[in-house]
């Protein structure tokens, strides 16, 4: 049986300690100029239902530096939009030979049922409104990088919690990790099922910042939402935006984060999204480190403990 990297939540934390820190240990290599320690040039399908900047562009990179072969592949210029389902598309990548596929893809459990028919690994690039597990992968590593310690943190998590996958790879990680999760955003917005989440739920902002040390944001995820769900844009940002008025309440030390792509002016102000509080850049640059080390972890479960560095 291949390893999967489907979802979060059902990832041990051992595992999850081990990835964060092999991550930590390539950017030190990258970064130094050094050689990554690759044991075979594998080829990896990347297979984009949905659009993607970053996460497409970090995993391209994450291939380059490990001197694997990827093959990208996005459903709009396939057969599937000449109807061919997605069991079908998955069935015929396997034949293409391809060893590994990462695929972003709009229904929740469409990488699960892609693991089903593919029989080998599949790395969940995003599914609908369910996780984003090498989102939060890369997320832990800046939070470590930045406050030094990834438990015993309060983590607000802030906006469209409802439409996503973001927020939920994020609660079940750092919950793992023996942190203080808050979901915090309007009604509308926070999923009616909460008490399946790790986290406690917050309507007012001021009040869910408190003493936090890190505030996540999250898009409007517009394109899920349904009429009617929101009343208006400008209604959000009065009540929920992090700007420098509202992020005073968070810890002095916190910071800010968004997976992006960001509503400049509606989840943050330009002061804080680029102010020296913001990760965000960080965010984007662990992406490829986190998803170097979860190729790794995929194509050579015996690299072990033993290959992170103290
Ligand atoms: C997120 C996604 O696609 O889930 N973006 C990302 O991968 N960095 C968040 C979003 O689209 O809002």
């Amino acid at each position: 049986m291949s390893r999967q990297m489907l979802a979060i939540r059902h990832l041990e934390k051992t595992d999850i300690e081990f990835l964060v820190a092999n991550a930590a240990s390539l950017k030190a290599d990258v970064l130094a100029g050094k050689p990554i320690d690759a044991k075979r040039a594998h080829t990896v399908g990347l297979l984009f239902f949905e659009n993607s900047t970053r996460t497409r562009v970090s995993f391209e990179q994450a291939c380059n530096y490990l001197g694997y072969r990827f093959v990208n592949f996005s459903g709009s210029g396939s057969s599937l939009s000449k109807g061919e389902s997605l069991k079908d598309t998955i069935l015929t990548l396997k034949h293409e030979r391809l060893e590994a596929v990462v695929m972003r893809h709009k229904s929740s459990g469409a990488a699960q049922l892609a693991a089903g028919y593919f029989d080998g690994p599949i790395i969940n690039a995003g599914d609908g409104q369910h996780e984003h597990p090498t989102q939060a992968l890369g997320d832990a590593l800046t939070i470590q990088e930045r406050l030094g310690k990834l438990s015993g943190l309060k983590i607000a998590i802030v906006g469209d919690v409802l439409h996503s996958r973001v927020a939920r790879s994020n609660s079940w990680l750092l919950s793992k990790l023996g942190n203080e999760v808050r979901f915090v955003g309007p009604r509308s917005l926070i999923p009616s099922f909460t008490s399946k989440l790790p986290g406690d739920v917050y309507y007012n902002l001021r009040e869910g910042l408190l003493g936090a040390d890190v505030v996540m944001c999250l898009r409007l995820q517009r394109e899920r939402m349904d009429d009617g769900r929101l009343s208006s844009i400008s209604e959000f940002s009065r009540l929920y935006q992090v700007n420098r008025s509202t992020i005073k309440s968070a810890a002095p030390h916190a910071i800010v984060m968004h997976p992006g792509p960001l509503n400049r002016g509606v989840e943050l102000d330009d002061a804080t999204a680029d102010g020296p509080q913001s990760a965000i850049s960080d965010q984007v640059q662990n992406g490829i480190f986190v998803r170097m080390a979860v190729l790794k972890w995929i194509f050579e479960p015996t690299a072990a403990a033993s290959e992170v560095k103290a």
